[in-house]
């Protein structure tokens, strides 16, 4: 596809997004909070999705990694440690003619002269650091002693926390704490709808380990974090991996991928999987005077264990998904002819409704009744949603277009009038195919649920 066309198909899945519900400009009706969004109903469901199969897939199917859920308002003095305080900075530079402001990689060069990309202005400042934290004030105080910080990373409390959880959980080396939640950076340019965000969530793993398992361990998660994408339907031809070079890497690491994806505004970063030795828990060590040493009981001996850093963002991997689902092909309707069928293709895993359920006709008491009774059955199981209006085919473009890989259509052969064998049986209908079969309705959650998972 041309650039163009991308540009033209990211249009297209924003204005979707927002004509059904997935994702809203944040504080839209006073004009917009630039670089937050809000996550409407099926946005939600969406994005929980994700964070659930993480969780369960990294925290529950394991033996070796445990949860926790820290505070977003962080002490001062643990982001001084971490270095973020120092040097959590982009380059800024204003053009003074538009008044833009912009990250220093962005002004463009033309003929050996600085440009502003915007209105190609040449008077522009001197690159100066820009800090990317928020800082707060905690308490009645408004001095020094009472700064705060909105976290840039879930990382460093995972870090913080590693001797409690170490003695809570008596895990042995190697063994990861997990978690999901908020993290903000006061991003100069945010971008590319939800992909630059000032707030997010991220969903990272810190994999303590000893120093001569890390780079093992390093291409490991890359592994795990790659079948990870394809299980929730990312296909492995759009994803990519970067091997981070030396002058790019973070100072103490060992290495680092990046995980990448074709987006349609081009090829961008999803998820970072980084050996970062042993600097973390050595500068909180150092910064705190407490203990961060692990104790291996059968050599006795007391270190400071490494950690491998599989990072990935909840918003990247939820616009991901949708941007790969996003297809359109044709259709038959009501008469027959071919039209347009928008499709959203999610993988049931992540549709953010598993299930439409249709009596065929509204105003008929006995079908209506049969199909609130099917919704009862499966409610239990899944999330689905209830739809009487409107002629059948729509109903169904209406379930595509957000991604529900079936319906359930109740019709006069499920009230047994026309052949007896046929009571109590659905017509089934799956969403990427549209082909249709004929199932119990005992039998309709069991095989609905064997297809989802
Ligand atoms: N603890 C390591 C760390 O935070 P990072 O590469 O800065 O590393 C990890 O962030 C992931 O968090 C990224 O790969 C991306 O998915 C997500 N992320 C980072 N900044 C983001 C932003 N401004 N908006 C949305 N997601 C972001």
């Amino acid at each position: 596809m041309d650039s163009k066309t991308d540009a033209q198909r990211m249009e297209k899945i924003v204005s979707l997004c927002k004509r059904r519900g997935f994702i809203f400009q944040s504080s839209e009706i006073y004009g917009g909070l630039s670089g937050c969004w809000d996550y409407g109903p099926l946005g939600v469901e969406l994005k929980r999705n994700v964070k659930n199969y993480w969780w369960r897939v990294i925290v529950h199917e394991r033996d070796d990694v445990v949860g926790m859920d820290g505070a977003i308002l962080t002490h001062p003095e643990v982001l001084k440690a971490s270095g973020h305080v120092e040097g959590f900075s982009d380059p800024m530079v204003d053009c003074r003619t538009c008044k833009a402001r912009l990250r220093a990689d962005q002004v463009i060069e033309k003929k050996g002269v600085q440009q502003c990309p915007n209105c190609g202005g040449r008077d522009l400042t001197e690159a100066r650091p820009f800090n990317l934290m928020f800082q707060t004030q905690m308490g009645a105080a408004a001095d020094e002693s009472s700064i705060a910080y909105l976290r840039p990373e879930t990382a460093q409390s995972i870090f913080v926390q590693f001797k409690n959880i170490l003695e809570v959980s008596r895990k042995k080396l190697p063994f990861g704490i997990a978690q999901i939640g908020k993290a903000f950076r006061n991003e100069i340019n945010p971008r590319n709808f939800t992909f630059r965000s000032r707030e997010f969530e991220q969903m990272e793993l810190e994999y303590f380990c000893r120093a001569e398992e890390g780079m093992t361990l390093l291409d490991y998660w890359l592994e795990e974090r790659l079948k990870f994408y394809e299980n929730i339907g990312i296909s492995r031809d759009r994803l990519h991996v970067k091997t981070v070079p030396d002058e790019e890497r973070a100072f103490y690491s060992k290495g680092t991928y990046d995980i990448e994806f074709d987006f349609p505004f081009g090829r961008q970063e999803l998820e970072g999987v980084a050996y970062r030795t042993d600097y973390d828990l050595l500068q909180h060590q150092k910064a705190s005077g407490k203990s961060l040493e692990y104790f291996d009981e059968e050599t006795k001996q007391r270190f400071v264990p490494h950690v491998v850093e599989p990072s990935a963002g909840v918003d990247r991997t939820v616009l991901a998904l949708i941007c790969e689902a996003y297809s359109t092909d044709e259709a038959p309707d009501e008469k027959g002819k071919m039209e347009t069928r928008l499709v959203l293709r999610f993988h049931p895993r992540m549709a953010p409704i598993k299930c439409g359920i249709f009596p065929l006709l509204k105003n008929n008491d006995q079908l209506v009744a049969k199909a609130k009774e099917i919704v009862g059955l499966l409610r239990a199981h899944m999330n689905i949603f209830y739809d009487e209006s409107g002629a059948i085919g729509r109903r169904y473009r209406r379930q595509d277009e957000v991604g529900t890989p079936f319906g359930v259509t109740i019709d006069f052969e499920t009230l047994g009038e026309r052949d007896a064998a046929l009571r109590d049986t659905v017509t089934l209908r799956e969403r990427d195919s549209m082909n249709q079969e004929r199932v119990a309705i005992k039998d309709l959650a069991g095989i609905l649920s064997a297809r989802i998972s």
